[in-house]
């Protein structure tokens, strides 16, 4: 697993401004939920792909659980610097399948299409496959995202066809995608990346807007760009469409947009870049163009590419493939609140992870000779306090270095 030699690449290359640091203010507040997270999931992106769910007991840790095929296949994409398909991360997004109330979404890369499934209401774990896959109008879908509110789903597909297309979604399954919004990256299938590919869609939090993150190739000028389509919900009575264009930024001094989460109760994103750490962006409302808030550059980072916000601790985490920790991060500048080392525990770095409650799950795909693994941290102590309470290799379950994505119910 060589890309974190192209990031590296990367960061000396891209051209880093430096921004004044957001006001600052001190907040240091732990939330106790009541609702405790039940169930993980990740998609195995193996030949016959499956999804991967595993219970949450009442402390936090994680047992093996069930594997349910979805019918379709997996893929790797190829790693740009050995020619080689990418392992780990297999994928080069996040959000390889998600959760929108009681179902999952789940990508399959290497037959384009999407699976659906139902959670079992009393066994989280239970899952069953509605319908069948659909067909995508584009090539290795790596990210999907949806919407419970307008019962839409959309997948980003990042192959030789990319770009965007969306579908609505009921209790019996899914509709025919709709046509596809190419991002017009000259991409192959499956793709050479990590650069120049699509990494992660997601909708706002309110659900009125589709954001995508795009990675750029600053070898070749191509910027990288954060992508914005409305949800047009004008048409009363009528289902809720997905704008057919977008509005496309590229925030001051990133380059290599990465996984992010949407900061509560503002227009405001948490995103990490792969060439140099993590940033907090401003989506404006009115013209939908992202604008750089404040950026920071992660010291001996390899490659940082997940991001997920803790309600709990009111701060991001973000992880690195190639770097065996979990980096605490501030919502309002960026700033590294805290470092998490996990190296004694053999993984060589981690890629998707999901906060619930008071704990957070991370996924290392490990690299064909160390295992598949998710490390649970407990964060209840607030700021700061995350610390490993698990490492559970993933073995027994049958997931290996392919495997992808991280969502809990
Ligand atoms: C970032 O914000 C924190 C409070 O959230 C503050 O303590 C710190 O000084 C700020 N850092 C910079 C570089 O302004
Ligand atoms: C949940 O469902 C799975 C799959 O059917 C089953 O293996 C498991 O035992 C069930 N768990 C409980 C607690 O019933
Ligand atoms: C697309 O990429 C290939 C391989 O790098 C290159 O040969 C070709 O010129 C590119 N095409 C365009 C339109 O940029
Ligand atoms: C990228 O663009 C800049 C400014 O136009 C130019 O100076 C530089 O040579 C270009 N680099 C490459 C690799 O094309
Ligand atoms: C896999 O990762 C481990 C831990 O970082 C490392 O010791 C080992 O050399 C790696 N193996 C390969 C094939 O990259």
């Amino acid at each position: 697993m060589l890309s974190h030699i192209i990031y590296a690449l990367l960061a000396s290359l891209a051209i880093i401004s430096n921004v004044s640091a957001a006001p600052s203010h001190s907040r240091s507040k732990t939330k106790w939920t009541n609702n405790s997270p039940k169930a993980v999931y990740l998609i195995t992106n193996d030949q016959q792909n499956a999804v991967a769910a595993l219970p949450i007991a009442a402390d936090g840790t994680l047992s093996a659980g069930t594997i349910t095929l979805t019918g379709g296949a997996g893929s790797n994409a190829i790693d740009g610097a050995t020619e080689q398909p990418a392992t780990p991360d297999a994928l080069i997004g996040q959000s390889a399948l998600t959760i929108a109330g009681q179902h999952i979404f789940a990508v399959n890369p290497g037959s384009n299409t999407l699976s659906m499934f139902a959670i079992d209401a009393s066994n989280s774990t239970k899952l069953t496959l509605l319908g069948q896959p659909v067909d995508l109008p584009g090539d290795f879908p790596n990210t999907v995202a949806a919407s419970v509110k307008h019962k839409t789903v959309c997948v980003g597909t990042t192959g030789a066809t990319n770009g965007v297309s969306c579908s609505s979604f009921s209790r019996s399954g899914l509709s025919a995608m709709d046509g596809l919004r190419s991002f017009n990256l000259n991409q192959t299938t499956p793709p050479v990346g990590p650069t120049n590919t699509v990494s992660q869609l997601f909708f706002s939090e309110d659900e009125s807007r589709l954001f995508a993150t795009v990675k750029g190739d600053p070898t070749v000028n191509n910027t990288g760009f954060f992508s914005v389509f409305p949800v047009d919900t004008s048409s009363w009575g009528k289902p809720a469409t997905v704008a057919t264009t977008d509005v496309r930024s590229s925030p001051d001094g990133t380059a290599v947009l990465f996984g992010s989460a949407n900061i509560p109760g503002a227009s405001l994103v948490f995103v990490t870049d792969a060439s140099f750490g993590g940033a907090v962006l401003d989506v404006d409302p009115a013209t939908n163009v992202a604008s750089l808030v404040a950026k920071q550059a992660i010291d001996g980072q390899a490659a940082t590419c997940w991001a997920t916000i803790s309600s709990v601790t009111n701060s991001a985490f973000v992880t690195d493939v190639g770097v065996n920790r979990v980096v605490e991060m501030s919502l309002t500048n960026a700033s590294i609140i805290a470092e998490t080392d996990l190296s004694a525990n053999g993984d060589p770095g981690l890629i998707d992870l999901k906060a619930a409650g008071n704990f957070i799950y991370a996924l290392s795909p490990g690299n064909g000779t160390t295992p598949a693994a998710i490390t649970v941290l407990d964060v209840s102590g607030g700021q700061g306090s995350a610390k490993s309470i698990q490492h559970l290799t993933l073995t027994s379950m049958g997931v290996d270095k392919n495997a992808q994505g991280m969502a809990v119910v």
